[in-house]
């Protein structure tokens, strides 16, 4: 019997969810379980480009994590600039593209030009697009969407009959990214927390009890074989390889 090749996931999409639980089984600081998340999210970069994966898109801040408490929220920031620092020159020479989403509007000058200059430098680059989602909220990028077509609608560019799906898409931030194909989340919470809402309509989901941290190219592996004997639709009745 002839059995399908496995397919890889074109886009894979992770919220890296846990390290604060991670952390206090230890007995540590949550910021100790946000350190180890970042030192997961290099071997998740790293598995990604080993499994031929296209895009990997990361949650690292959502427009909700503002209201943590100030000093976990500095934390986050601080580790955010650290890895665009150090990680990026290695990044770029691995051929990895970064792509930001959110919003950058209200965010330190200072930050807002790490990520144009990683953004920048990277551009060139295609073994793996890395799209980092921060400051992101999936309601608030729509939002900003629809007041951008607004705006053009207002001034007679286009009409209300232009507004497609496809028009709607090219206003995200994620405007020439495809779809996922794969969202993974850890921490065994199963919901969507105002992440890709728009871009998930057909992905598939995999929901992992693992929490970030510890997330590995084992775990990785699994979740991709768990996409492999999906059955894809997409609405229709035919059966599309996953
Ligand atoms: C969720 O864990 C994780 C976050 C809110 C931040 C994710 C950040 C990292 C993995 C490290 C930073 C990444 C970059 C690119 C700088 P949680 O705090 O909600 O954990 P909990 O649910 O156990 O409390």
């Amino acid at each position: 019997m002839l059995t399908r090749p496995p397919a890889v996931p074109r886009h894979v999409a992770i919220i890296m969810d846990g390290n604060g639980r991670w952390a206090a089984r230890r007995g540590l600081p949550r910021s100790a379980g946000h350190k180890a998340g970042v030192d997961a999210l290099r071997r998740a970069v790293k598995a990604a480009a080993d499994f031929g994966i296209e895009y990997l898109t990361i949650y690292s801040f959502s427009s909700e994590n503002w209201s943590r408490p100030a000093a976990e929220v500095s934390f986050l920031l601080e580790l955010l600039r650290r890895f665009i620092r150090q990680d990026v020159a290695e990044l770029h020479h691995a051929g990895v593209k970064i792509k930001i989403v959110g919003s950058r509007d209200d965010l330190e000058p200072g930050i807002v030009s790490l990520l144009n200059d990683a953004e920048r430098l990277t551009r060139g680059n295609s073994k793996l697009n890395l799209v980092v989602a921060f400051n992101y909220g999936s309601k608030q990028e729509i939002s900003r969407a629809v007041s951008a077509i607004a705006n053009r609608l207002a001034s007679g560019e286009i009409s209300a009959a232009d507004i497609s799906p496809e028009l709607i898409s090219q206003n995200l931030d994620t405007s020439g990214i495809p779809d996922p194909d794969l969202l993974i989340r850890t921490g065994g919470e199963q919901r969507i927390s105002n992440f890709l809402l728009w871009q998930c309509a057909y992905t598939e989901f995999v929901f992992v009890d693992e929490f970030w941290p510890d997330f590995s190219h084992e775990i990785f592996a699994r979740a991709l074989d768990d996409f492999n004997s999906r059955d894809r639709r997409f609405g229709g009745i035919e059966a599309q390889s996953a």
